[in-house]
């Protein structure tokens, strides 16, 4: 896979903005069903609430797309932990109809039988078991990086990270707060994808971020499109010493 591609932007509100007109030109580039593939954390939230102000959500056309997520705290959709519960309170619910969102299940009896269920969803969506490189499942995969250099819930040196089969995986138990199970996407599942987006914003994440420039082989490095990579960050994100624009 392609090496990631770098975009500097000037602080989070612009990083938004940018994640937002990417959103939309993967959105114009395919005019039949849409897949995104959201994600969780507090990274994601300014570029949910731009998808739901008034200049974006009447450009999109809700219709066509559907809406998944890459990870998911074990937690019940009413738990304010859980991700695809943050996306649909910030712009979903309002706009998208509610056979296009899927979230992964967690009222059931434990997050490897949540894994199976969303792997079964993904595959009847996709219309097949095996990802065939030529048909991506996801037209956007949104990303984070955790300050252990996690990514989705797929933690360094969790045997999850090195999953090639399955499309979903359950993590009994997470290595950052919050310490709750997680149902996690592999990363051959993320990698099929015609563009991976990170988010990656703020001070707090120029420990992570220089780690990762440094070529550390965490998973947030790992996680590779076999379409595009693009790893989006602020100026404050950036290591000592290189320079954005200005
Ligand atoms: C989750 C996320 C996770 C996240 C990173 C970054 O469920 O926690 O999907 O992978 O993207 O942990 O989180 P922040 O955006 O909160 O820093």
């Amino acid at each position: 896979a392609a090496e990631p591609k770098l975009i500097v932007v000037a602080d989070a509100e612009a990083l938004a903005q940018a994640a937002a007109e990417r959103v939309m030109a993967r959105i114009a580039a395919n005019p039949g069903r849409i897949a995104i593939c959201l994600t969780g954390g507090s990274s994601p939230k300014k570029l949910y609430q731009l998808l739901g102000s008034d200049g974006y959500r009447s450009r999109i056309p809700w219709d066509r797309v559907h809406w998944f997520v890459g990870d998911e705290r074990f937690v019940p959709e009413s738990d304010p932990l859980n991700n695809m519960a943050v996306a649909r309170a910030i712009f979903l619910d309002r706009d998208a109809p509610s056979g296009h969102i899927h979230p992964i299940p967690t009222l059931v009896e434990n997050p490897n039988e949540s894994a199976a269920a969303y792997a079964h969803e993904l595959q009847a969506f996709y219309g097949s078991e095996r990802l065939d490189p030529a048909r991506p499942l996801f037209d956007l995969v949104l990303m984070g990086a955790g300050p252990d250099g996690h990514t989705a819930s797929l933690f360094p040196g969790y045997p999850e990270i090195e999953e090639t089969a399955r499309w979903v995986v359950g993590v009994p138990k997470a290595n950052v707060a919050p310490f709750v199970p997680r149902v996690s996407l592999t990363l051959p599942a993320l990698a099929s994808c015609r563009e991976m987006l990170f988010e990656i914003a703020g001070h707090d994440k120029q420990p992570i971020l220089t780690r990762l420039l440094n070529g550390e082989n965490l998973p947030a490095l790992r996680a590779r499109s076999h379409g595009e990579t693009v790893w989006m960050v602020d100026r404050a994100a950036l290591p000592e010493g290189i320079r954005g624009p200005r």
